[in-house]
């Protein structure tokens, strides 16, 4: 365990704003998670998992918990596929090419999306047609109020774009410790259709994608479009896209007869916000330290010591001239504390 009073969170979000934690400690096992539970009022907490989504505009006067619980393991096997336990605190991206290494499939297309893997659920990310929740077997996380572990089964979870219950109903009452993964050891589901997924392995003449092609297909088309936040601190996608009715659409349509759209279900258009924002001519757009991405308008970045405030003003700042626009609220994808 690693403890340490006013504590600067630069390193651990990736936006890089500079705040401080009153207390800062990082647990390595579920025993030390529940010790430092045990000392600390539910109020008191501030859980702090891979830092990737998330914009902190003020110092913590709480205790951050950062979750460091590490280990993959191999719960059970079949011909086909495998069943891994891998511990909450393991970088996602590592897991991910650990996974390819292995040969097994499922998670190649989120190749390269920062942050932790207990945090993946919280959010059910996702990328290039593929979701988390497609190979989540289940999670086990601690109550906070009990002290107790419990398992969450995929039903339990109530996945859905960028959400879960741990989102919902059940925000701030469990630490997720464990999720367990459910991969495939051949006859792999390759998702290649979406984006530009086909193009890049076109540009390679690859005919028969590995799962290894489409994570490097998916790494290269991230790297092009999305900034490193070591280099230009970042949270990715920082607004969601929004989610219309049909008849709100066709009048978007009539008016913008360009718009790119994905047809959800019945009666529900997904817009890409990223499009509204560089057509209202946002892209780039810079105040002070705090700019909205020069190649990917859905991305604000941190040029350097910009303060969470900023960030935040920059967002209202979108939020309001996209409104005035296209009359759609754009949410925030990432959480603001
Ligand atoms: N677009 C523009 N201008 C921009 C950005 C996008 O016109 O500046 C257009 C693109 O041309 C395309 C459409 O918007 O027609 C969609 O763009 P893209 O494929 O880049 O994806 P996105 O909708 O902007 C979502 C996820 C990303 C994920 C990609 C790929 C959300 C909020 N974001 O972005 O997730 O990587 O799809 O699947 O759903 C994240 O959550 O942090 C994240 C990066």
């Amino acid at each position: 365990m690693q403890v340490a009073e006013n504590f600067s969170l630069k390193q651990y979000n990736t936006f890089g704003v500079d705040v401080k934690a009153r207390k800062f400690i990082s647990v390595h096992s579920t025993e030390e998670l529940r010790d430092v539970l045990k000392q600390t009022y539910a109020s008191e907490i501030f859980v702090l998992g891979g830092g990737s989504n998330m914009l902190l505009t003020q110092d913590i006067d709480k205790t951050v918990i950062q979750i460091g619980l590490k280990g993959i393991e191999l719960v059970s096997e079949s011909q086909d596929e495998v069943i891994l336990k891998v511990g909450a605190g393991e970088n996602w991206h590592q897991f991910v090419l650990y996974c390819i290494e292995k040969g097994y499939g499922g998670i190649e297309n989120l190749s390269l999306i920062p942050g932790n893997v207990g945090t993946a659920p919280v959010q059910n990310i996702g990328a290039y047609g593929v979701e988390l929740k497609d190979t989540f077997e289940s999670c086990q996380a601690m109550r906070i109020q009990t002290l107790e572990m419990e398992t969450f089964s995929l039903d339990q979870c109530k996945f859905d774009y960028r959400y879960s219950i741990f989102k919902g109903k059940l925000k701030g009452e469990y630490i997720i410790s464990s999720v367990n993964f459910r991969l495939s050891k051949r006859n792999h589901q390759l998702s290649t259709t979406y984006g530009s997924i086909q193009a890049e392995l076109d540009k390679k003449d690859i005919k028969k994608p590995t799962i290894k092609d489409v994570s490097d297909a998916v790494i290269s088309i991230r790297k092009e479009k999305l900034p490193d936040p070591r280099e230009l601190g970042n949270s990715g996608s920082f607004f969601k896209n929004p989610v219309v009715r049909e008849s709100e659409f066709k009048k978007l349509q009539g008016q913008f007869p360009e718009i790119p759209f994905y047809t959800l279900r019945a009666n529900k258009i997904k817009i890409p916000a990223g499009w509204l924002i560089d057509q209202a001519g946002l892209k780039g757009f810079r105040r002070g330290d705090a700019g909205v991405h020069k190649h990917q308008a859905l991305v604000l970045v941190n040029y350097g010591s910009a303060t969470g405030k900023e960030i935040l003003s920059l967002s209202k700042e979108i939020q309001d001239k996209i409104y005035g626009k296209y009359g759609i609220n754009l949410e925030a994808e990432v959480n603001i504390f």
